[in-house]
């Protein structure tokens, strides 16, 4: 092969490389990135979706089922159901909560005193604990409110 030929082949392989890039240089190129980006923007704009079947709960009252739940669900079982794990080795057995007119007919001053005192102190079963000495006043009356949220609930699903 002469020397023109190998330079005329080189140049026309040259030219043939250019082109082959330069289509992928253009606008096309980028924007799956970009909107990529963009995408990610919206989602922490929007942030996560909220479940339906969860109610949102005030302050107070997550705060109340924070204490319900560690203490007393046990016995009286996560609905206020009186169907907790404990509840069958109890006799008698705790109330359902969520029974229409029970716990409307209690006042708070009368289950703020069954909390503080156990049953021993209210003349009830010995069986329900005084919590006199593990719960603030505080924690004891945001339990109460999450009895009240729990009965009302409770009750109109039935
Ligand atoms: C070891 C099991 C147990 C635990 C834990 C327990 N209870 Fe009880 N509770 C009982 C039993 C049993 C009764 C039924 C007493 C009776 O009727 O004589 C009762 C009754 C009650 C009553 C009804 C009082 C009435 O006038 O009938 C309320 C209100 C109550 N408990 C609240 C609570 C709260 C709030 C907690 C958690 C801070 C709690 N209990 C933890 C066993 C328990």
């Amino acid at each position: 092969m002469s020397l023109r030929w190998f330079v005329l082949l080189f140049w026309g392989g040259l030219q043939f490389a250019c082109q082959g890039t330069s289509g992928e240089i253009g606008p096309e190129a980028t924007s799956p990135e970009t909107s990529a980006v963009a995408q990610t923007a919206q989602q922490v704009e929007e942030g996560e979706p909220e479940s339906p079947s969860q109610p949102v709960l005030s302050y107070t009252l997550r705060k109340g089922k924070q204490v319900y739940d560690r203490y007393c669900a046990v016995c009286h079982g996560a609905e206020g159901q009186g169907d907790g794990f404990n509840a069958y080795n109890l006799n008698p057995r705790p109330r359902d909560f969520t029974e229409p007119g029970f716990l409307s007919a209690l006042s708070d001053e009368w289950l703020l005193e069954v909390i503080r005192q156990g049953g021993r102190g209210v003349k009830r079963s010995v069986l329900m604990p005084s919590y006199e000495n593990t719960l603030s006043e505080a924690q004891m009356r945001d339990v109460v409110d999450y009895l009240r949220y729990l009965s009302q609930s409770g009750a109109s699903r039935k």
